[in-house]
């Protein structure tokens, strides 16, 4: 997807059906774009999305990503016709690797991740919009793990990542109940980090807040809190003192200090 020639790096942005890439000022919007279905998640779509986190990982034009659905919904979970479609426990539990896979693909991007979520985000959209970094709604936004009304239970990572952020007692109430909640319910909740009209207007205001800051230390500050989520207190510290390491050493954070020393703003550039 990347090459080298003799200097210049030159990345192939492969052609999508289903989503659209573009980069702007430093913000990546996905946009998943199956209006006609409701953005459902087929697999020729977690595909694309899988091969859309390859492409954020390694565009550096790409400093914070924003992905959205066209249309009425985010996306209104797993393609329930390709769901429908699936024969044996087997094939079931490959189906729900994959939205996995990719979603964690997602998750462990170096860059802050905002998922703009401007109508449903259900099932397997909500777990898309979970493994973003931070979520914003539109007012009218529905949101919801609906699987066990369909005898399913989440599979793209949703038993797992809804009570990491919200507590166990939250997400098994959405988990059992299925039912949708509002932005302002999410927004009470947790699940969502900001409300606003437009998701995606919201969603770019967060990231231009975020792009003001040094771009190496907002990925050792994710890589810190991604890491330290599995471990044990006194070892996630000691990842967090090394990262601090890593930051203290970066020509950004003399910058940072000597601007707030003179009493000006920063001039970062991720070095
Ligand atoms: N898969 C495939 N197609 C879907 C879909 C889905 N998840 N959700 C909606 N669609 C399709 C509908 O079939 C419909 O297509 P047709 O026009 O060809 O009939 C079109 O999108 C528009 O949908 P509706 O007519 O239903 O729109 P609505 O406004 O009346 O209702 C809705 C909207 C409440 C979101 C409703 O569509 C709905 O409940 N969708 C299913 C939500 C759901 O159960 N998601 C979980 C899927 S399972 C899962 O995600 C498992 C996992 O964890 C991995």
């Amino acid at each position: 997807m990347a090459e080298e020639h003799g200097h210049e790096f030159i990345l192939e942005i492969p052609e999508f059906e289903h989503l659209s890439y573009e980069v702007e000022e430093g913000i990546a919007l996905v946009t998943l774009r199956r209006p006609e279905a409701l953005n459902a998640l087929s697999q020729d779509l977690l595909r694309e999305l899988a091969e859309v986190a390859e492409v954020l990982a390694q565009d550096p034009e790409a400093r914070v990503a924003i992905f959205t659905g066209e249309g009425k919904a985010f996306a209104a979970g797993a393609d329930l016709k390709e769901i429908a479609a699936i024969k044996d426990p087997f094939m079931a539990r490959e189906y729900a690797l994959l939205g996995q896979q990719v979603f964690s693909e997602i998750a462990a991007l170096p860059i802050p991740t905002i998922a703009a979520i401007n109508g449903y985000a259900l099932g397997g959209g909500l777990e898309l919009a979970l493994a973003c970094d931070l979520r914003v709604a539109a007012t009218g936004a529905r949101l919801g793990l609906p699987e066990v009304g369909l005898g399913l239970i989440p599979g793209f990572g949703g038993t797992q990542r809804l009570p990491r952020l919200i507590g166990r007692g939250r997400a098994l109430d959405l988990i059992f109940t299925g039912r949708h909640v509002t932005a302002e319910e999410a927004l009470s909740m947790g699940l969502v980090n900001r409300v606003g009209e437009d998701a995606l207007e919201e969603a770019r205001k967060l990231a231009e807040k975020i792009l003001k800051n040094a771009p190496i230390a907002l990925a050792l500050a994710k890589e810190s809190v991604v890491r330290g989520e599995g471990l044990d207190l006194a070892e996630a510290l000691e990842i967090e003192a090394d990262l601090f390491g890593y930051a203290a050493a970066t020509e950004d954070m003399k910058e940072g200090v000597r601007a707030f020393l003179e009493k000006r703003p920063p001039n970062f550039k991720g070095e």
